[in-house]
């Protein structure tokens, strides 16, 4: 093994706190990641160093502010892949990507009668904007259950295709399970029958490389926070092609080359989705995340956290009365289970006393909790810093909660 989880958890000045007066066991990944320094001192050099507003002013100042800022649409288009700067929109995040898709491309492809295709596995903000959407235009929002092991049932998925459908909206990795779905193999299904797909990658981008010409999606959603990157900024990638088609979505300056009283010309994108003043440090701070996990590497990374996986869900099956949901082959670190007897807002409470931080209730999922049957899980989601001492502290204030409430 070569990556060595303590040479990075010094980057992470967070780590290293005393809660409830024992260190931070921090295993609520999924809900947002810590920072490392070079992402805070990103943010702290944009308002320090280069705080001018961009695309605006013709100093110096601004300039370096826009330059700087438009580097990360060139590092986040070598993330992903992209084809070019123009399929790279700045966002508040993923919930804000994927509404704008609905409310621009939404609109113009949906119409009475037609359908959109959406997984019971999705967080809510895949789910929602798509409601908004077919009750404005009279479309049919239509269900793709999900199996007992919390995964898209790929083969309902598929009959339910059909040249109605306009769009379909998926998980790329559940955030309350942790299951993958076969995405490329689904996107390439949707597109036979002329389907526009968005994907949800806010769980994705964080534990593995995403290829958005491989995957074929028309859109790829995701936010910063999940990346070691600041809360309230993240990336919608847009086909060129989708997005050169879609009508503006916020109206303000920046998005626009020309206004008359009654109306004004549009920008191209990805200008024509940003409005306004965007979160220029939030922008610059991404950028250093995404430097950040790339020196170190998607192979090292992924294997430690395949490791840890591995040997939490051993350690937890050990543990007598807990269900893990989802505990498939192939899945993101990240451990949802119930407890026999005892409320999982309980367990958490408990584990919080010996500094063991997790995410209680329905995480956002609540169709596909009520699909398992369930009223909520204890979700752990790790990170490649987390370490294998964390997990034994972890099943170590499991036991404890469970004699106390037995
Ligand atoms: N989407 C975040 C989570 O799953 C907040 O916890």
């Amino acid at each position: 093994m070569s990556f060595d989880p303590e040479s990075v958890r010094a980057d992470f000045p967070a780590l290293s706190q005393l809660i409830n007066g024992v260190p931070l066991v921090y295993f609520d990944n999924a809900s947002t990641a810590q920072k490392p320094r070079c992402v805070i001192a990103a943010t702290v050099a944009a308002y320090e160093g280069n705080c001018a507003n961009i695309h605006r002013g013709v100093h110096t100042l601004s300039a370096r502010a826009t330059e700087t800022f438009e580097a990360v649409r060139d590092k986040v288009l070598a993330f992903v892949n992209a084809r070019a700067h123009s399929e790279i929109v700045f966002t508040k995040g993923t919930t804000e990507a994927i509404n704008l898709v609905a409310q621009s491309f939404g609109r113009l492809v949906v119409g009475a009668g037609d359908e959109v295709l959406v997984s019971e596995l999705e967080h809510h903000s895949n789910l929602v904007p798509w409601q908004l959407l077919c009750a404005e235009k009279g479309a049919v929002l239509k269900r793709v259950p999900m199996t007992p092991s919390a995964e898209i049932d790929a083969d309902a998925f598929e009959a339910m295709l059909s040249p109605r459908v306009k769009v379909v909206a998926l998980t790329h990795v559940s955030n309350a399970f942790g299951t993958v779905s076969p995405i490329a193999e689904m996107v390439a299904k949707a597109h036979r029958f002329g389907a526009a797909v968005l994907v949800d990658g806010a769980q994705a981008v964080c534990h593995g490389p995403v290829d958005v010409q491989a995957i074929g999606c028309d859109f790829y959603c995701f936010s910063a926070h999940k990346l070691f990157g600041p809360t309230g900024v993240g990336v919608l990638f847009g086909k060129a092609s989708r997005l050169a088609s879609m009508p503006p979505w916020q109206g303000g300056g920046d998005m626009i080359t020309s206004v008359r009283f009654e109306q004004s010309e549009f920008a191209e994108p990805p200008h024509r989705f940003e409005a306004g003043t965007p979160n220029i440090a939030g922008v610059m701070g991404m950028g250093a995340a995404i430097d950040y996990v790339s020196a170190i590497g998607w192979g090292p990374f992924a294997a430690w956290e395949r490791r840890l996986l591995v040997y939490a869900t051993e350690e937890l099956k050990r543990v007598d009365g807990v269900h893990i949901f989802g505990d498939t082959k192939e899945k993101a670190p990240i451990l949802s289970f119930s407890v026999d007897g005892i409320h999982p807002h309980d367990v958490g409470t408990v584990l919080d006393s010996e500094g063991v931080a997790v995410r209680t209730g329905l995480h956002c999922a609540e169709p596909a909790m009520r699909s398992l049957g369930l009223r909520g899980t204890v979700r752990a989601s790790l990170a490649f810093y987390n370490t294998e001492r964390e997990v034994d502290v972890f099943v170590r204030a499991l036991r404890s909660a469970i004699k106390m409430f037995r």
